[in-house]
């Protein structure tokens, strides 16, 4: 393919995008033209003009292909290191820090596993200073762009598969069996708000946060993109308040300025300007 090929291409792919009610020019051009394929094969056209025309005539399509892009596989203590890191320091600290007052925002947060993980772990921290009363200082805004997602959120149910990683105590005090089925206790459900938010465009649901949940979404965004939303991160981070990326991701752009790293391997930065 030349170059001017390529340049078209993911035009194209990127007015296939829009043309599904999505901020085409926030994905990587790669992984949107990988999963634009996948629906083309789905739907047994061989070009780009071909499939935005199915994507225009076809109902259900564009939902089909924002799923297809908006891949939400999640569970409750994902990368346990992570949830370990921050439960025995920076998050503790903070907690006892803001004596209770935490507000965190689980940006990209898929089904709620992550953001009832960081409920029950501040759950824990109270319960285990004697001050259990003070989760309910806690706030979580969950959310995400995908509302089939946020629909299982507010469900809060979910197979006993997606607890396979939790330790077994949190486990036990957070989430009660009902029939094949775990259901997250209802006072960790409480401190936590889910809304629908596009982080494309989107402002952040309220403008301080002392914890920033953006793990294994970032991912999937051009670097322009993410840029910007460090930067909005670091806006919206209180001074010295935490940032935790995926582990496969890294700050980067002008916003590493104005963080610290807590820990390279778990991703975690303060915030220092
Ligand atoms: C792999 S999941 C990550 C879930 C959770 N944070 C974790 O690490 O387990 C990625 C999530 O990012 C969401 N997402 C993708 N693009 C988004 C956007 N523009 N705005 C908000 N959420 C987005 C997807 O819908 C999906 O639920």
């Amino acid at each position: 393919m030349t170059a001017i090929d390529d340049a078209a291409h993911s035009a194209l792919a990127r007015r296939i995008a829009d043309a599904a009610g999505l901020m085409g020019d926030v994905y990587k051009d790669k992984c949107l033209r990988r999963r634009i394929g996948v629906r083309m094969r789905a739907c047994g056209v061989h070009t780009l003009e071909e499939y935005l025309d199915v994507l225009q005539r076809v109902a259900g399509e564009a939902e089909r292909l924002r799923d297809t892009l908006t891949i939400n596989v999640t569970r409750f203590y994902r990368n346990p290191e992570t949830w370990d890191v921050l439960a025995r320091s920076a998050l503790a600290t903070l907690w006892s820090e803001r004596e209770g007052r935490l507000t965190v925002w689980s940006a990209g947060c898929a089904s709620g596993e992550e953001p009832y993980t960081v409920a029950m772990l501040v759950a824990e921290i109270a319960r285990v200073a004697g001050r259990a009363e003070r989760l309910d200082r806690l706030r979580v805004d969950a959310t995400d762009i995908d509302r089939v997602s946020l629909e299982r959120a507010a469900a809060a149910r979910y197979r006993p598969d997606a607890a396979a990683d939790m330790p077994s105590g949190l486990r036990e005090r957070y989430l009660a069996a009902d029939g094949d089925q775990l259901v997250v206790a209802p006072a960790i459900r409480r401190q936590v708000e889910i809304r629908h938010l596009d982080l494309g465009g989107d402002p952040p649901p309220r403008p301080h946060y002392d914890l920033i949940l953006c793990r294994n979404v970032v991912i999937y965004f051009d670097r322009a993109m993410q840029e910007r939303l460090f930067q909005t991160f670091a806006d919206a981070l209180l001074p010295g308040g935490l940032l935790v990326l995926g582990k496969v991701e890294t700050l980067l752009g002008p916003a590493r300025d104005r963080f610290q790293l807590v820990d390279a391997r778990e991703r975690i930065y303060r915030r220092i300007a």
